[in-house]
């Protein structure tokens, strides 16, 4: 199969990358020359775990190209993918499909046969009957189809995501795109991957619906850590507890700051934008946005009531800053709605991370950054483990309780035993840990 991919973000590299290391022959296309020159030179633009060998190894055998041209990407292509940003638009949360469109257009002019033009971007429902309409309109060759392939990676673990997906689903309209798009999916049907073929809209929406209900797991599980915060329950337990449910599942019932990222907070936005505009209502999912909102607030009061209700004049030190552990991904980061209102509470913050700090050092002003954890809590009145990156589970927290001012850590990720910490000589506060 001959694959073109428009789109070298996460999505767009990493699927790319995956489809040639199947043996598909792909082409990545990316307007801007710096991404594409990187790449050719074996730069990634994303920090990924196991991308850069991946696409080095593929580009050495010549499965993996990259360029600026998308009519020479497009070329013979059986399949284009459109893996393009679909931001959320400012003032309104609905998603931004211009970039969508507009890569619609061009790869209608420079079709050189029939294909099947596919989003991996997730965009709102409908957005396929429009790329048709664009299509059509703008010359694309007689039998060209579009379908609806949403993508369930996770950053962090995006190559083992996309090569064992727990589901592929196909939303399409004709045999056509069916056909092809089994023919691309069919080195990972070894994986026993299921493929779910629906209807376009419905694949649109699942992959929303997806999203939504993941979050909604995660209010959830953070309101009940509330509760148990003010009965003295364990929010651990009750998560296995509950977990152990096959109705329910174990996963995405960690509490914690609430959840970050350039996917749940963009698609639970665009998902309400889409039901307004129907006349749905859709209480639990704007719930679910609301609790996420206030949550990230929260924790700083969190921090403050520790530190016996005064942030002024305090040093806090910040353990991670990325939305989540194996990525560089600062996107509504909730270490970022934190360290905002401790400054405002008049702390002066210092912050560590592995790998995020490029990303974030532009994003937040008057943080000064250290080398280390240990850097960190040196002279800190408080520390705030935010980001639960490996290199934190097991700090020699002796040492870092002898070198802060005042010897608290409050650990939003629930990554270390209360006991264990308070024999190092700090005190202790977790999330929903009440017992
Ligand atoms: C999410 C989905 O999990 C993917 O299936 C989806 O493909 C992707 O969005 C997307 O739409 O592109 P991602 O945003 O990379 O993936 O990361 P997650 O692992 O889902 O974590 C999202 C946020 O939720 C993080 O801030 C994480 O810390 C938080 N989270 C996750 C919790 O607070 N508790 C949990 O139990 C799980």
């Amino acid at each position: 199969m001959r694959i073109c991919m428009i789109g070298t973000g996460y999505v767009g590299l990493v699927s790319g990358a995956c489809f040639a290391d199947f043996g598909h022959d792909v082409t990545c296309v990316d307007k801007m020359p710096e991404k594409i020159e990187g790449l050719l030179a074996g730069r990634m633009p994303i920090w990924e775990p196991g991308l850069e060998a991946l696409v080095k190894h593929n580009a050495e055998h010549g499965r993996l190209k990259f360029t600026t041209d998308l009519v020479e990407g497009i070329r013979d292509a059986d399949a284009v993918f459109i893996a393009v940003g679909t931001p959320a638009r400012r003032g309104d949360g609905h998603a931004d499909l211009s970039f969508v469109y507009a890569a619609a257009k061009e790869i209608a002019g420079a079709l050189t046969k029939k294909a099947v033009v596919v989003t991996k971007s997730t965009v709102p429902v409908g957005t396929g009957d429009e790329i048709t309409r664009i299509l059509h309109e703008n010359g694309a060759p007689e039998g060209t189809s579009v379908a609806s392939n949403p993508e369930f990676l996770r950053e962090g673990a995006a190559i083992r995501d996309f090569k064992i997906p727990d589901r592929i689903v196909v939303g399409a309209e004709d045999e056509f795109a069916r056909e092809v798009l089994r023919e691309v999916y069919r080195p990972l049907f070894l994986n026993k991957a299921p493929i779910l073929f629906t209807g376009r809209r419905t694949a649109e929406l699942i992959k929303y619906a997806a999203n939504a209900f993941l979050a909604t797991k995660i209010s959830f599980i953070n309101e009940i850590a509330d509760l148990c915060e003010a009965v003295g329950a364990d929010v651990q337990e009750v998560s296995r507890g509950i977990g152990l449910d096959n109705r329910i599942g174990p996963k995405f019932l960690h509490a914690g700051p609430g959840y970050g990222g350039s996917c749940f907070p963009k698609d639970t936005l665009a998902l309400l934008q889409t039901a307004e505009k129907e006349g749905v209502g859709m209480r639990i999912v704007s719930s679910v946005v609301e609790v996420n909102d206030a949550r990230k607030a929260a924790m700083a009061d969190r921090v403050r009531e520790v530190l016996g209700g005064e942030l002024q004049g305090k040093k806090v030190g910040v353990l991670g800053l990325t939305f989540k552990p194996n990525t560089d991904d600062m996107r509504d980061a909730p270490s970022l709605a934190l360290i905002k209102r401790l400054q405002e509470g008049g702390a002066e913050v210092v912050a560590f991370d592995p790998v995020g700090r490029e990303q974030a050092e532009p994003m937040l002003s008057g943080v000064t950054f250290a080398e280390d954890a240990y850097a960190v809590a040196k002279d800190a009145d408080a520390l705030v483990l935010v980001t639960e990156w490996d290199e934190f589970r097991a700090l020699d927290l002796k040492r870092v309780a002898g070198s802060m001012r005042s010897k608290h850590l409050i650990d939003l990720r629930n990554v270390y035993e209360p006991s264990d910490v308070e024999r190092a000589g700090l005190s202790y506060r977790g999330i929903g840990r009440g017992e």
